[in-house]
């Protein structure tokens, strides 16, 4: 009996210790959102109070060099990016995201592809990241999309992960962060992310949980962004937070993502306007709002739109996702009521946290605010305090 003191004294250490190492990279909890130029949103204007970490994007892939650039009429406001943001929050991490959903995808796919491209990638990006007085690196590819894609995105990561590791013990800095934002499944049309490299190497993945519907390639209206679908048939962030747990992601390093942009139907029929209503195919046109052809619309104009045409707002709580109509105006989004539900579901799930695509086109950072808020009253444990 005696000799377990000694064992119990050493767990208890080795504990101690443990804690101590991984406190010094890991993070507690993700807040975070990306800003883009094409927002046309002052990076002055954020209110970086409201997160830990944002997201600077994008830098690009140069396919001819396999060198990480950032475009020269961004060079401005991504190297005065950090300061900028931490001048209302010195604490706020910032990452510089890489790629997106405009960049080519071939291209990251060569370079994936053998270990001299992906080193000039890799080194670049480090270069590129410390420059500019970044915290760390995140990488958009959308999507690999074959098994051998796959594969090389996992060496990919295993040799970018080590690189920053070398890179801080030989400049003596905090080491570089490391994420990507992923399908919001691990399984991407039948390929499978590399879920070991993936946890072995990043600090987190973003799941891109949002596009579900939208009325460039759904002929109905749907929610774009469901928490979950009642029928288990279809994408859902829930479906997807499982998908990538159940395949060995901790969930320590899933941050769940949300869009702060709609959709906006026309509906063949103003006196059908539920969920799966047949539409005209096509984006409507709103006054006073430029939407794309993809008919995606910024979250402060949704509120304008409401206000300004007396839309009825619905909230449904079983896929948990707003929508809004007037007339043949049909327009799925998020508002503070979804918002919220999705923060309190990642802290309930031990998820690290969330994200949000993207800062400029929320309303006064309502939705910023909400969630923060939602993310703290979500404690899992609660300290009484007694005098
Ligand atoms: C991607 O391209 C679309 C269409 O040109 C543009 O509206 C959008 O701002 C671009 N996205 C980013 C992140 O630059
Ligand atoms: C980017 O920087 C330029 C030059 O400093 C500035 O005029 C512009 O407003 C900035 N754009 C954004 C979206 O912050
Ligand atoms: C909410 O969504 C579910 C699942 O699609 C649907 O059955 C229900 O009718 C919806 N409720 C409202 C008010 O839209
Ligand atoms: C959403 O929540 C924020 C923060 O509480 C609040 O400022 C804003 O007015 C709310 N928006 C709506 C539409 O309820």
């Amino acid at each position: 009996m005696s000799s377990t003191k000694p064992i119990s004294l050493l767990v208890s250490i080795t504990f101690f210790f443990s804690l101590l190492l991984s406190s010094s990279s890991a993070q507690s909890v993700v807040k975070a959102s990306y800003w883009f130029p094409g927002s046309e949103y002052p990076v002055t204007d954020i209110d970086s109070s409201l997160f830990t970490h944002l997201f600077c994007a994008f830098a690009d892939l140069n396919a001819q060099t396999n060198q990480v650039t950032i475009a020269s009429a961004s060079q401005q406001n991504f190297s005065t990016f950090t300061q900028t943001v931490q001048r209302r929050n010195p604490s706020v991490k910032t990452l510089l995201s890489i790629g997106g959903g405009n960049a080519s995808k071939t291209a990251f796919a060569s370079m994936a592809s053998n270990p001299t491209s992906r080193k000039s990638f890799i080194d670049s990006s480090i270069r590129l990241a410390r420059s500019n007085g970044f915290h760390g690196l995140d990488l958009d590819w959308e999507y690999p999309s074959s098994a051998t894609e796959m594969s090389n995105f996992g060496t990919l990561l295993r040799e970018w992960r080590s690189a920053v590791a070398a890179e801080a013990s030989s400049s003596g800095r905090q080491r570089l962060l490391l994420a990507a934002a992923v399908f919001y499944s691990n399984n991407h049309y039948s390929v499978l992310y590399p879920v070991q490299a993936v946890a072995d190497s990043l600090d987190w993945v973003n799941l891109m949980a949002y596009d579900f519907y939208g009325p460039g390639w759904s002929k109905v209206t749907g929610p774009p962004a469901a928490l979950y679908d009642p029928s288990n048939a279809g994408p859902s962030g829930d479906a997807g937070v499982r998908s990538w747990t159940q395949a060995g992601l901790p969930a320590k390093k899933a941050v769940l993502g949300f869009p702060y942009y709609g959709y906006a139907w026309g509906l063949s029929n103003a006196n059908s306007h539920s969920y799966y209503a047949a539409t005209t195919g096509a984006a409507v046109t709103i006054s006073g709002a430029a939407i794309p052809e993809d008919g995606s619309i910024r979250y402060g104009l949704i509120r304008k739109f409401i206000v300004d045409n007396g839309a009825t707002p619905v909230y449904n709580s079983s896929v948990v996702g707003d929508y809004c109509y007037a007339g043949t105006t049909w327009i799925g989004y998020d508002d503070n009521q979804s918002i919220v539900t999705k923060v309190r579901y990642a802290k309930q799930r031990g998820l690290l946290g969330y994200f949000s695509w993207h800062v400029g086109a929320d309303d006064n950072s309502g939705l910023s605010r909400a969630a923060t808020r939602a993310w703290d009253a979500a404690a899992t444990t609660r300290t009484i305090q007694k005098n």
